[in-house]
């Protein structure tokens, strides 16, 4: 059986060859990932084979931040919550090489950005996970991992704290 691992985004990684089929994506990974990460700003995580050769190829990614939202007439939203922006995670980029699609990367990645998402809020606060997919196909995506649309273009969903610790997801292939 293939082993995996999740690995901070760094020079040993080929950004170049990574291509998901969404461009804006691709060009934020390959141009922008590194510099937010080594700026603070946002951090990348990517998916490698275990056994892997330099420079490692990249099965797939994603970037987690601090947000704040206002989140209170959300679905899911703990009952009672300030009127004024309160703090969550974002999962602000998330996709899987074009040709390993359909084989369970997808849905290892988001049990591993649910997992950091969890531990970074059992530290310091945090009122769950939100993700803003970049089309209505990525937010079915979501949808079926049980985030629930909050905004009015569907576009922004959100996973409540109470339901981020969850179990690791195996890849099919
Ligand atoms: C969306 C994406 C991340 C899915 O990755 P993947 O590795 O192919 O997905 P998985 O194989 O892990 O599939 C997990 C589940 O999601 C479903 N799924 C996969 N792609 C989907 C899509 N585009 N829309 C709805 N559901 C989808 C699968 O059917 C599977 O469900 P199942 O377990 O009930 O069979 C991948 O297609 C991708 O990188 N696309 C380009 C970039 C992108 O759109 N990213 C999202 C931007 S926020």
């Amino acid at each position: 059986m293939s082993s995996y691992a999740i690995e901070l985004l760094s020079a040993a990684h080929d950004r170049v060859g990574f291509a998901s089929g969404l461009e804006s994506v691709d060009r934020y990974f390959r141009e922008v990932a590194r510099g937010h990460l080594e700026k603070g700003v946002s951090i990348t995580r990517v998916l490698v084979g275990a056994n892997a050769g330099s420079p490692k190829p990249v099965l797939g990614f994603f970037t987690l931040s601090g947000i704040v939202v206002e989140a209170k007439p959300w679905p899911g939203a703990p009952k009672g919550l300030p009127s004024q922006a309160v703090p969550a995670v974002l999962l602000g980029r998330l996709a899987v090489a074009a040709v390993h699609h359909g084989k369970g990367f997808g849905a290892m990645l988001v049990a591993a950005a649910c997992q950091l998402a969890h531990e970074t809020i059992v530290r310091t606060g945090g009122i769950g996970l939100v993700v803003d997919a970049a089309h209505q196909q990525a937010a079915s995506f979501y949808v079926g991992f049980g985030f629930k649309p909050v905004s009015p273009d569907q576009l922004r969903l959100f996973l409540p704290a109470k339901s981020l610790a969850g179990t690791a997801i195996i890849p099919r292939g």
